[in-house]
């Protein structure tokens, strides 16, 4: 009787065990259809991300097409015209040549970059926290993946929105060259700011303060070259 007992439970079991395996391999052979395959549907504004695997970027605008279209808009050429003159600036001062090689920080869609090739620099790298193909890369300003003294000029239009602006400038600095320079554009500010930003440059000597305009806005515009007098 107990044996009888016995040998049904190990049959149960056993009915499990299959039944669980079963299953297993069953969801792990099904891959949910969406993922498979994400043609363009054919009316693609009623189409709505079916599941978390879905939400793929439309693919009816290829990316060199949507660059076309937002380079040629009137928003950034206007911005990217004011990048291009401030810039000139620097080119004159001689700090940026054809092979200066400079790093854009917080580049958002691309505006600087693109100002400086249009300037005639051919060695450059812009980053922003989302990428925006092919002009800026994916890095976060507070802990940048280049070498120490991989440039000689580093920019950026967003020390005030930094959540650690000191830690920013401690990995502009780390990034330029001795004897390259870095330039921030800030809001416009008078002489206590300025000093209060210098200050954060803990291995720079600041070389120049300048009020300018910058996508339509006033800004102060600071320059300083990179020593390494202090570490
Ligand atoms: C820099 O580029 C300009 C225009 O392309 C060219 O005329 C000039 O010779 C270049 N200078 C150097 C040093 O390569
Ligand atoms: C820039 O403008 C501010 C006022 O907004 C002024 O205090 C400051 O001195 C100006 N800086 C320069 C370098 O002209």
């Amino acid at each position: 009787m107990e044996r009888n007992v016995e040998k049904m439970l190990n049959r149960v079991s056993m009915a499990f065990i299959i039944i669980g395996t079963l299953i297993m391999v069953i969801m792990i052979l099904q891959t949910p259809k969406t993922c498979i395959s994400p043609e363009a549907p054919s009316k693609p504004h009623t189409h709505f991300p079916r599941s978390t695997c879905d939400s793929s970027p439309r693919k009816h605008l290829p990316l060199p097409k949507k660059n076309a279209r937002l380079w040629s808009s009137k928003a950034w050429t206007s911005r990217l015209s004011s990048f291009s003159s401030y810039f000139l600036r620097f080119r004159d001062l001689g700090l940026l040549r054809n092979h200066t090689k400079a790093l854009c920080l917080s580049a958002g869609a691309g505006h600087a970059p693109m100002a400086m090739a249009h300037i005639r620099l051919y060695d450059v790298t812009a980053v922003e926290l989302v990428d925006s193909l092919p002009l800026v890369r994916r890095a976060d300003p507070h802990n940048l993946p280049f070498f120490d003294g991989a440039f000689d000029f580093a920019f950026t239009a967003h020390l005030d929105d930094a959540l650690f602006p000191w830690r920013v400038v401690e990995e502009m600095e780390r990034t330029v060259r001795r004897g390259g320079f870095c330039v921030v554009a800030v809001d416009e500010c008078g002489g206590g700011d300025v000093r209060e930003i210098a200050r954060l440059f803990l291995k720079s000597k600041l070389v120049d303060v300048a009020n300018v305009t910058l996508e339509g806005s006033k800004k102060t515009s600071i320059l300083f070259k990179v020593q390494d007098f202090k570490t």
